[in-house]
């Protein structure tokens, strides 16, 4: 596939990134020049990781792929597009269930900033499931997230929830 030489901004919590976010990030890749997937610090979720460790988490899932860069941010993410000279916000829709939520997002955006896009992608379907609060959850009680998670975040969550060695 010939690549567009835009740069996409790929934003999302990634609390932490899970299989289906690397299966994006990877789509994406194979698409555009080059994406950033930006990290949103994303207070009103009160996030479980600290925005650092989402970042080092992230880089130790993505950082193969040659063309993304991983970037955390707290401002607007039309600013972060602009700031970055990125034309493309790139957004998984894994469901119907996500278009109504997707559609309200990519609709403000446009309002706020008319010359970006926003373009969705979907992941494979046997990810289309997946949540960072579902993996987070099954982690919490000790369940197997190995098949939803890469192994330093599966370790990352035993850490966090003191579930070392059980
Ligand atoms: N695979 C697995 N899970 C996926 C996924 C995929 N391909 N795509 C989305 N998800 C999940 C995420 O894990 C997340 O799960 P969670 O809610 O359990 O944490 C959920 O779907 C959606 O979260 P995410 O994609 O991280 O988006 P968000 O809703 O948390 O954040 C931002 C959206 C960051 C893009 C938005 O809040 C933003 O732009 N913030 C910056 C400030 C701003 O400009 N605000 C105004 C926006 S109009």
């Amino acid at each position: 596939m010939n690549k567009s030489p835009c740069v996409a901004v790929y934003p999302g919590t990634f609390d932490p990134v899970t299989h289906g976010h690397t299966d994006l990030v990877t789509r994406a890749a194979r698409v555009f020049g080059h994406v950033i997937v930006a990290i949103a610090e994303s207070p009103h979720k009160t996030p479980f990781f600290s925005l650092e460790k989402r970042i080092e988490l992230a880089q130790s899932q993505l950082g193969d792929l040659e063309n993304i860069s991983i970037v955390g941010f707290s401002n607007l993410l039309v600013d972060f597009v602009k700031e970055n000279h990125a034309s493309v916000i790139v957004r998984g829709l894994r469901a119907v269930s996500d278009f109504e939520y997707e559609f309200q997002l990519a609709s403000m955006n446009r309002n706020l900033c008319a010359s970006v896009e926003t373009m969705f992608l979907t992941p494979d379907e046997k990810y289309g499931f997946i949540s960072s609060t579902l993996v987070r959850e099954v982690a919490r009680l000790n369940g197997d997230v190995s098949q939803f998670v890469g192994p330093e975040i599966e370790l990352a969550l035993k850490e966090q929830f003191n579930l070392v060695g059980r």
